[in-house]
């Protein structure tokens, strides 16, 4: 069996190399043809732990990379992976998999082979049905279901553990209808991840299934916010110690209670956004969703307010930002609250200095020469007014006294409580610990 992955991005590439590393003939695509290179020399254009690794595994074995889209024309199953970002009114903007099944339509034309078109991309539910179907039949001159299957086929692993979540994902679902090409997905998943639950519903169930479950991981991202803030203001009220009792209740779980200063990245921003405006659409007023967001953009709002109650004006103050990508682990930088953040203080002509284990050259992609960009976490705090630490990357733990003793003014915002069992000999303000006065 031939397998074609388009678009190599964190899910597709993660896809990829995992298929590959298991023996299977992978043909990984990606119109970026720098990137192809990178990519079939071992480099992965993008920091993702065991990655590489899992790559090279995969490029000593049947494993093929590629701008050339004409191949897919031998391949039994074509996962496709494209982005689907946001346009600027929060729906998704459907470009870049309108043309990634065009070309697969192009192909399927004069193909003999009847393969299995699976959807990994994220898409507003009715966009299989409208959009999708109606592009692969047309260009293909092919009847979906007969002479090739179209599955809608959800991806949830999450950046920094997506390796472990291809290769042991919670679940799959398979969306679309109930044909020999649904039973052949079914027979192929059972295989690849024996004991993994596998949902088949229609596409539209299978595509609002993803929405829900971004959207409840916002959810509970904002809730455990607005309760950390109730406990700033409850002396000696910790967050954490909650977070942790309440996740013990298995209706409640333990994950996503994390408080912090709001979630970022490059899908649940965008998701929730686009079910708002979906929602809106069709006439479902989504006033719970809605609070969520809200909620979100207030963690920022109240740092800044923070920062501002303490130091007064922001205008030529040294701040510095520890941890500009958008969680640890990665570097990543899309959507990242401290990206956001930055933006804001610049803009309050702040003086910015940063320093991220691992996102600095992105973030200087987006800054340039507008902010400085220190060597170490020593380095970033000397001078500084104020010290903001957005995420949680394990070498942060090892701040201490020494390391600020060269900040202007002691003055740190903690927003992931790494610091909070430290003495430390500083004004300390922590998300979601009730200051005692
Ligand atoms: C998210 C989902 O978790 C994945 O299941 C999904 O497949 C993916 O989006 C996607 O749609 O492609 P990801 O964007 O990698 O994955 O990031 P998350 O780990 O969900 O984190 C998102 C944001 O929430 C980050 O800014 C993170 O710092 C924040 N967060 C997360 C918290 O503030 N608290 C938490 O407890 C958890």
């Amino acid at each position: 069996m031939k397998i074609a992955v388009i678009g190599l991005g964190f899910v597709g590439l993660s896809l990829t190399s995992v298929l590959a590393s298991k023996g299977n003939n992978v043909i990984g695509i990606d119109v970026d043809v720098e990137k192809c290179k990178k990519i079939r020399s071992g480099i992965a254009p993008f920091f993702e732990p065991d990655l590489e690794k899992m790559l090279r595994i995969g490029l000593k074995k049947k494993l093929t990379i590629t701008d050339d889209f004409s191949l897919v024309k031998d391949c039994d199953m074509i996962f496709v992976a494209a982005g689907t970002p946001q346009k600027s009114n929060g729906a998704i903007e459907l470009s870049m998999i309108k043309k990634a099944v065009t070309s697969i339509g192009r192909v399927l034309a004069k193909s003999k082979k009847s393969p299995i078109v699976l959807i990994k991309s994220t898409v507003i539910p009715g966009t299989m049905q409208n959009v999708i179907l109606p592009i692969l039949e047309r260009r293909s001159g092919k009847k979906a279901g007969r002479e090739f299957g179209l599955i809608s086929n959800p991806e949830f692993l999450q950046e920094s553990s997506a390796i472990r979540d291809t290769k042991f994902p919670h679940v799959i679902v398979l969306g679309g209808y109930q044909t020999k090409f649904m039973k052949k997905a079914k027979s192929f998943f059972s295989k690849l991840h024996p004991n993994v639950s596998i949902t088949i519903t229609n596409h539209q169930t299978a595509e609002m299934i993803k929405y829900a479950n971004n959207s409840f991981l916002a959810t509970k991202i904002s809730f455990i916010n607005q309760l950390s803030n109730i406990c700033q203001n409850i002396p000696g009220a910790n967050i954490d110690d909650i977070a942790k009792t309440i996740g013990l209740d298995p209706r409640i779980g333990a994950l996503f209670l994390n408080a912090g200063p709001g979630y970022g990245g490059s899908c649940l921003p965008k998701d929730m956004k686009a079910l708002i405006n979906f929602a809106d659409r069709i006439g479902t007023n989504p006033t719970l969703l809605n609070a969520v967001e809200k909620t979100n953009q207030n963690q920022m709002e109240n740092i800044i307010s923070l920062i501002e109650k303490k130091l007064g004006k922001i205008a030529s103050k040294r701040i510095t930002i520890l941890g500009t990508a958008f969680k640890p682990n990665t570097d990543d930088v899309r959507d990242s609250i401290a990206i956001e953040l930055i933006k804001k203080l610049l803009k309050k002509k702040a003086k910015i200095t940063i320093y991220d284990p691992k996102a600095m050259r992105n973030t200087m992609k987006i800054f340039e020469g507008k902010i400085v960009y220190a060597k170490s976490i020593t380095d970033a705090l000397n001078k500084s007014q104020c010290a903001i630490m957005m995420i949680h990357w394990k070498q942060f733990e090892a701040l201490n006294n020494n390391s600020i003793k060269h900040m202007k003014r002691k003055f740190i915002i903690d927003c992931r409580r790494i610091l909070s069992k430290k003495e430390l000999d500083a004004e300390y303000y922590a998300i979601g610990i009730g200051k005692k006065e």
